[in-house]
């Protein structure tokens, strides 16, 4: 008897880089080999037919996060990353956020009480900075990012959020000396609130204002600031959710002037629009779909498949930011009803993100099986320092996806596993979907269902990003 603890055999293993034929040998946890004819491990998985891939990594998700207007997220750990391995990941980023007037420190010690012992999946945290005193800056920071919560996230709008143009210069300047990666949610929060009264004074608050109140310009010029920001301080940053073309160019335009701006898109601007925002003539319904920036319309998505096509985008995340539809909390209760500015923004899609993009990125022809690979799941780990994740290769952790690349199936809420009470993607039928997801050499769920219990997730402390520090000029091997 060999010691191998697992051998996954038959399968087509596909990286960021290469496809062949051939065996997965698995010891504690860890990838051992790679090849042809590997001896018998103790328990065999017959991956006939299949593709044997990095697990997914979703460096964008929420959960459990607090919100100003005291809406409740439909998931926590326990249901968040159920719902995430169901579609194929093992690994999540979610955000610990930080209260104004509360520490940086006291925000993630409450998010490891979330998670601790929750998880199906492992998991790393961003922190979200939204009030960067010189404590928090010069302290609080540099000592988090050194025991492994590398990367910020920071809002140019949401009342309780955002940070001003001197604000957010104090940051990136404080994330470069420590070496954090910042993320940029880049709209623009004078122009929302402008456009939000000018509709509520005209009567205009049914769902699909939302999007009105925030087009594509005032996330291009967001993005713009931003970037001039990344530019003045000389610090990487990452844009996060880019909905459409003008964004897009942004980053495009920075990246051709040798700035060091990445761009991360999500499932809903290459499958979503605006229009969906008018639920059936107008009605509560379109708040299903009220997310930010808000889902744009197909000539968006052409523009986006470009920037995926061309590496403007490194990342393809959910935005997982899951609200109820229904109830006391949800996108229609009374408050919600009152107009648009009240519905809580954000949709679930952990599920979903990986066979949508299959679907409509490499089985339409439009991307490779490698770079869905890596918009998956390896560029994540490496750019949010996650050195053991993100491939098939000795000494990599065991986080497999077995994908039924042939699998058709029509996405519905009973698939999903997640807390809300719906799923905008209902009825959408995709090709390709997860036959099997193994989290550091464990079965972890079979055709859908879940076979380990919520307390196999691990804590993830990450390395700075390589990515950023390439960027940045700095040393790149830890
Ligand atoms: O509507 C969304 N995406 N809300 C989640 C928070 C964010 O900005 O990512
Ligand atoms: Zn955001
Ligand atoms: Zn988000």
């Amino acid at each position: 008897m060999s010691n191998l603890d697992l051998v996954i055999r038959g399968g087509e293993v596909v990286t960021a880089s290469d496809r062949a034929h051939a065996d997965v040998a698995v010891r504690n946890g860890k990838i051992v080999a790679v090849g042809i004819d590997l001896p018998r491990g103790k328990e065999e998985i017959d991956a006939t037919g299949l593709l044997v891939m990095p697990g997914g990594i979703d460096s964008h998700v929420h959960l459990d996060q607090p919100s100003g207007d005291g809406a409740i997220m439909a998931d926590g750990f326990e249901t968040g990353t159920r719902s995430a391995i169901v579609g194929g990941n093992t690994t999540v980023i979610p955000f610990a956020l930080q209260a104004r007037g509360s520490s940086l420190r006291d925000a993630v010690a409450e998010y490891h009480a979330k998670a601790d012992g929750q998880s199906y999946c492992d998991y790393g945290f961003h922190m979200i900075l939204t009030d960067p005193t010189p404590s928090v800056l010069g302290q609080e920071l540099p000592a988090l990012v050194a025991k492994g919560y590398t990367s910020v996230k920071v809002f140019m709008t949401y009342d309780d959020m955002v940070l001003n143009d001197r604000e957010l210069l104090e940051v990136f300047d404080a994330a470069g000396e420590c070496g954090a990666l910042v993320m940029v949610h880049c709209e623009g929060y004078d122009a929302i609130r402008y456009m939000t009264e000018k509709l509520e004074k005209a009567d205009k608050i049914a769902p699909y204002y939302h999007a009105v109140s925030r087009p594509e310009s005032v996330e291009r010029e967001a993005a713009h600031r931003a970037i001039s920001h990344a530019e003045l301080t000389g610090v990487p940053i990452m844009i996060v959710h880019v909905s459409g073309r003008e964004a897009m160019e942004q980053i495009r335009w920075a990246r051709n002037r040798g700035l060091k701006i990445m761009g991360e898109t999500c499932t809903q601007y290459i499958s979503l629009t605006a229009d969906d925002l008018k639920g059936l003539n107008m009605d509560d319904s379109g708040s299903k779909y009220v997310c930010s920036p808000p889902p744009r319309d197909p000539e968006s998505w052409a523009a986006i498949w470009s920037g995926i096509q061309t590496g403007v985008f490194q990342t393809f995340s959910s935005d997982h930011c899951p609200f109820y539809f229904e109830g006391e909390y949800g996108k229609t209760s009374p408050k919600a009803r009152t107009g648009f500015r009240w519905v809580p923004n954000g949709i679930p899609g952990v599920a979903v993100r990986m066979p949508l993009l299959w679907s409509e990125g490499v089985e339409k022809g439009r991307i490779s099986a490698n770079e869905f690979v890596a918009l998956t799941s390896s560029n994540h780990a490496r750019i949010y320092g996650l050195g053991n994740k993100g491939s098939i290769a000795p000494g990599y952790d065991a986080d497999i996806t077995l994908w039924d690349h042939k699998r058709k199936v029509t996405i519905t809420q009973s698939l999903m596993e997640h807390g809300s009470d719906y799923t905008p993607w209902e009825g959408v039928e995709v090709t390709g979907w997860p036959a099997m997801t193994i989290l550091r050499g464990r079965v972890v769920m079979r055709d859908g269902e879940v076979l380990e219990t919520k307390a196999m997730g691990a804590f993830l402390p990450r390395e700075l990003s390589s990515e950023a520090r390439r960027m940045h000029g700095g040393p790149v091997a830890a």
